[in-house]
């Protein structure tokens, strides 16, 4: 038979066991070749193959195999290769692709040089990561490596037309196909594969051993079974394995062996701090890892994931609701834990990916942090002097809040670091921190024009300053007084409109005074922090998307509960009362020295304003739902002194305003603000958020005066700040529906 598109005419699979068998199986099964022929020595598995379909045809030696096909795959026991290599050399025919399925790549190239002089580009290794404890052509299936990685090791020198049909075979087995080097590939599977069934095979035998009778198996729960599941794997096949990557098997037993030794340590003399640690940072990792196998973001990149927002036009908001916890709080109850003296505990913790960064960071830094198990967070604090060197850069992904208060605290550390982010934090200016730190003594590089990532040198002594802010930034006020706390003398900050003051409010909780003068804020370097109990309470941020929607939105009635009400956060409440908003504060109280309340929003006619500047930095980021709120406004809304939305997670005026016009409404776009007649109608269509999840929410929100249904793309970074928006939005009756989320 000949498959015209196939990428093969005819491919030799020899070896017929269970990777060889599925290989081949896949291969008939998917029309990846005009014919598949095998072999194997031993001849009932060959006889097997026919019965079972798994290949067309059985040949009777490896020559007749090979001659004659353009694919050939070595699929036999690693330490056979070059017996193998050497019947293979003198019938391959000249522009077949040889490959092979071993679990080492350096012994496979080593046994290829040794037998053909070279590493010819026609030869190109690979490994599908996708055994089983299973073996043997019975076990042969042909969707053994749908969603699984093949990796393929190819040279320099490799043929590339050769490696793109090899992968189309795997790719049409269903396997994603990833290309690195050998002695990569070979590091990175002693870590992660031999090392493990290695410890299986190993602890399994030490408890058989234990007891002739295998008794205490009896006993034994899921935890054994889980754990040690490959020590059921082929004792041949694994020898080999071992045998044949020896090096870096010997590097990550070393490795291992060290961790051991210091968990037996702490074991034996009582040290339950370090066990807590290392356990708490193993747990996140593993988290980390089955995420990223269900494919969910944590905080790694989200850049490759698409969330769009699909809305329905209309809608009446209503019910009672609590929105997640304050982002800015929650950043800094981290760090302030971390630093802090004693066991600090935090109700409220925002599980964005925002602050899972910081989160994660500080156990890249040696911090033990027990959680966040529903809001509920437990660092145990190393004191200011004990944060530890991480292995590698800090990864903040879209927080430039993270970024900058780091910065402010790493550039006091003995030392060096370096953060990085996402592709939205990495084009935001970080020239506003570096400089004013330099100026107290700090060493930091950034990226071209001011951007990340930033590389701090540690073990550089801080002098406290004076600076008065240019613009109106708490990021940058805070990242200063934070690097204060560590400086020689009084470091203050004077910033130009008020701007949030969390930060200090925390410090005072954590025991360190803040001295307050007017627009000054100041500390004096030297002192300690006292571990304390945070309360966070709900981020009026996120619940300004929901004020907005009530508001706008028809017969709406909808209470928000436990919401910050901060003095210097407040500024989209008394802008949305300035145009008419129905909203009701009530159980007014402060908790853990932040004021709280719940509010209750009803639909209300709107009118445009002139939007008072000295609003602005109160309501920095609640500008995009605003914006929505002036276009159902009857009237003109102006702003201006707004330019910082310029450096926000996008361009917010730009992009909102590209936004509504998408959808009929006409703005007016000024250097720092906008002007946007309200009463236009808002039609259906298409936004761009470009990845900013408060435009993608704003335009959710849209949708309930919308006349037709908006797409929102790029829409899975919501999860920075506001986890559970979709739930909520759907709860309360927003016709939203996401694609392609987890
Ligand atoms: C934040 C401060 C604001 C705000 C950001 C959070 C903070 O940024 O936009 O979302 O937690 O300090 P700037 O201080 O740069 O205006």
């Amino acid at each position: 038979m000949t498959v015209p598109s196939a990428p093969f005419r005819r491919v030799a699979v020899i070896g017929l066991g269970l990777i060889g068998g599925s290989l081949a199986s896949a291969i008939r099964t998917q029309q990846l070749a005009g014919m598949v022929t095998g072999f194997d020595t031993r001849q009932d598995e060959l006889a097997l193959g026919v019965e079972l379909g798994v290949i067309d045809e059985a040949a009777d030696s490896i020559e007749q195999a090979v001659k004659g096909s353009d694919l050939v795959v070595l699929a036999v026991p690693v330490r056979a290769t070059r017996a193998v290599l050497e019947q293979i050399r003198p019938v391959i025919e000249e522009g077949a692709i040889l490959s092979d399925v071993g679990s080492t790549k350096s012994s496979f190239v080593a046994d290829v040089e040794a037998v053909f002089g070279e590493l010819p580009p026609w030869v190109i290794p690979g490994h599908p990561i996708a055994g089983s404890e299973k073996s043997g052509i019975r076990a042969a299936r042909p969707d053994l490596f749908t969603n699984h990685k093949v990796i393929l090791t190819p040279a320099q020198n490799a043929d590339q037309a050769g490696l793109n049909r090899l992968r189309t075979v795997w790719e049409g087995a269903g396997a994603t196909v990833l290309t690195m080097s050998v002695g990569y590939h070979d590091e990175v599977l002693a870590a992660t594969s031999h090392l493990p069934h290695l410890i299986a095979f190993s602890l399994v035998d030490t408890l058989a051993g234990e007891d002739e009778n295998m008794d205490i198996f009896r006993y034994a729960a899921g935890g054994f079974r889980d754990f040690t599941r490959i020590a059921a794997s082929d004792p041949v096949m694994w020898h080999d394995i071992f045998l044949s990557n020896r090096d870096a098997v010997l590097r990550v037993i070393d490795h291992f062996t060290e961790d051991l030794d210091q968990l037996r340590a702490a074991i034996a003399c009582g040290d339950g701090a370090t066990l807590l640690r290392v356990f708490s940072r193993a747990k996140a990792a593993r988290e980390h890892f089955s995420k990223m196998l269900s494919g969910q973001a944590y905080v790694t990149n989200n850049s490759d994931k698409q969330v769009t927002f699909q809305m329905q036009p209309g809608g009446t908001v209503r019910g009672d609701i609590r929105v997640p916890g304050d982002k800015s709080m929650s950043h800094r109850s981290i760090m302030l834990g971390a630093l802090a003296e004693g066991t600090t505990e935090v109700k409220g913790f925002l599980e964005g990916e925002d602050s899972l960064a910081t989160l994660q960071a500080f156990r890249d830094m040696g911090v033990t942090i027990e959680g966040p198990d529903d809001g509920f967070v437990r660092i145990h604090g190393v004191g200011m002097k004990g944060l530890q060197a991480p292995r590698g850069p800090l990864y903040l992904g879209n927080s430039g809040t993270a970024m900058r208060l780091f910065a402010g605290l790493l550039a006091a550390q003995p030392f060096d670091s370096e953060l990085t982010g996402d592709a939205s934090l990495s084009k935001r200016p970080m020239g506003r921190v570096a400089d004013p730190l330099r100026a107290m003594g700090a060493v930091i590089d950034t990226g071209e024009g001011g951007r990340p990532p930033l590389k701090i040198r540690g073990g550089h002594a801080l002098t406290g300053i004076h600076y008065e802010m240019p613009v109106a930034s708490a990021q940058v006020k805070s990242c200063l007084l934070l690097a204060g706390l560590y400086a020689e003398g009084v470091t203050s900050v004077t910033e130009p409109a008020p701007t949030r003051d969390h930060t200090e409010r925390m410090l005072e909780g954590f025991g360190y005074h803040v001295h307050r003068d007017g627009a000054t804020a100041s500390v004096t370097g030297g002192g300690k922090l006292s571990a304390c109990a945070i309360d966070v309470p709900a981020d009026i941020s996120s619940a300004a998307f929901f004020l907005v929607a009530a508001s706008i939105a028809e017969d709406s009635d909808l209470t928000l509960r436990h919401v910050g009400m901060n003095p210097t956060r407040v500024g989209v409440i008394n802008i949305l009362k300035q145009m008419g908003a129905n909203i009701e504060v009530f159980n007014e109280k402060v908790i853990g020295g932040e004021p709280v309340a719940d509010l209750r929003v009803q639909s209300a006619r709107l009118k445009g304003i002139d939007i008072p500047e000295e609003q602005v930095p109160l309501a920095i980021d609640e500008f995009p739902v605003l914006f929505i709120a002036a276009a159902c406004a009857e009237g003109r809304t102006v702003l201006r002194g707004a330019e910082e939305l310029r450096v926000k997670e996008s361009d917010r005026i730009q992009v909102m305003a590209d936004g509504l016009a998408a959808l009929g409404v006409e703005t007016t776009v000024t250097p720092d603000g906008i002007i946007i007649d309200g009463g236009q109608e808002i039609g259906g269509g298409t936004v761009e958020s470009h990845g900013d999840h408060r435009i993608s929410m704003s335009f959710a929100v849209a949708s309930l005066r919308a006349t037709g249904p908006i797409r929102i793309n790029d829409c899975a970074n919501v999860a920075t700040s506001f986890p559970g928006f979709v739930d909520l939005a759907l709860q309360t009756g927003i016709r939203i529906n996401a694609e392609g989320s987890d």
